[in-house]
């Protein structure tokens, strides 16, 4: 698939950004033809979205069985622990909504270290997609969720990290988060989160403002180098929105 240009689209406000993540979603995983493979993503900028769909207006209309929920850095604690971002969705829609145990693939980050749990990721990864290379024709996933924290990070690909070069790997340990919640990460890479229907950035709120119009305009900063082998969309409300895009 032909990357093309990045979307910015403007909503008014946090609660209209979530249901228009929402319905992305939906379509496309009524698009999958057969399984759905959705990467979420952490931070508090999701939650009403994952709030919403564990509401009846979405729940009814997400097809649980055949949907695959993965996520694409989490924090290296226990999932029951509060700054676990798969705990954080578990406890915000998939435990609410009857979401197939098997179909909630979590980062294992209770034993061993974050370079182990990369390794078992990508092994799990692996066997989703049934292969061992990435094909940008069939892509992994059918929409990533993205955030940008206020150093311009994205997932746990922070600054000046190494793992910002990775080519080969799919998923990394990363033992000094660059900023807070301090905790060791595990991430997938910008390869993996590429392999994707579309991308999505969520981000919302006045403080996300000046750190969004850097990284839209191109500064050399994590979010900027994440890309999409296909849509890649900026879902953005207008508090967080850079001067001159009116909301939808
Ligand atoms: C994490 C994230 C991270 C997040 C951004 C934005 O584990 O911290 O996945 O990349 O998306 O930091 O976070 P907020 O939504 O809280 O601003």
């Amino acid at each position: 698939m032909p990357a093309r240009r990045p979307q910015l689209v403007v909503t008014q406000d946090a609660e209209a950004l979530a249901d228009t993540a929402a319905r992305r979603l939906l379509d496309r995983i009524a698009q999958a033809p057969g399984r759905a493979a959705i990467c979420l993503t952490g931070g508090s900028t999701p939650e009403p979205l994952y709030r919403l769909l564990a509401t009846n207006r979405y729940r009814s209309r997400v097809p649980w069985e055949r949907t695959h929920w993965f996520i694409g850095d989490d924090r290296f604690v226990p999932p029951e622990d509060p700054l676990s971002n798969i705990g954080m969705a578990r406890r915000l829609f998939l435990d609410s909504v009857g979401a197939p145990r098997e179909n909630v693939h979590a980062m294992p980050t209770t034993d061993g270290s974050p370079g182990i749990a990369a390794r078992h990721y990508e092994a799990e990864l692996k066997r989703f997609y049934g292969r061992d290379r990435l094909d940008p024709a069939r892509p992994l996933f059918d929409v990533v969720l993205m955030g940008v924290g206020p150093d311009g990070h994205t997932a746990s690909l922070f600054p000046r990290s190494p793992a910002l070069q990775e080519k080969e790997s799919w998923v990394v340990g990363v033992e000094e988060a660059g900023c807070e919640p301090y905790v060791p990460r595990v991430t997938l890479t910008f390869p993996a989160l590429a392999s994707t229907r579309e991308m999505l950035f969520l981000v919302s709120g006045e403080e996300k403002r000046d750190m969004l119009a850097r990284v839209l305009s191109g500064e050399d900063l994590p979010a900027h180098h994440a890309h999409s082998e296909g849509e890649l969309v900026w879902l953005v409300d207008r508090a967080a929105a850079p001067e001159g895009h009116p909301a939808m």
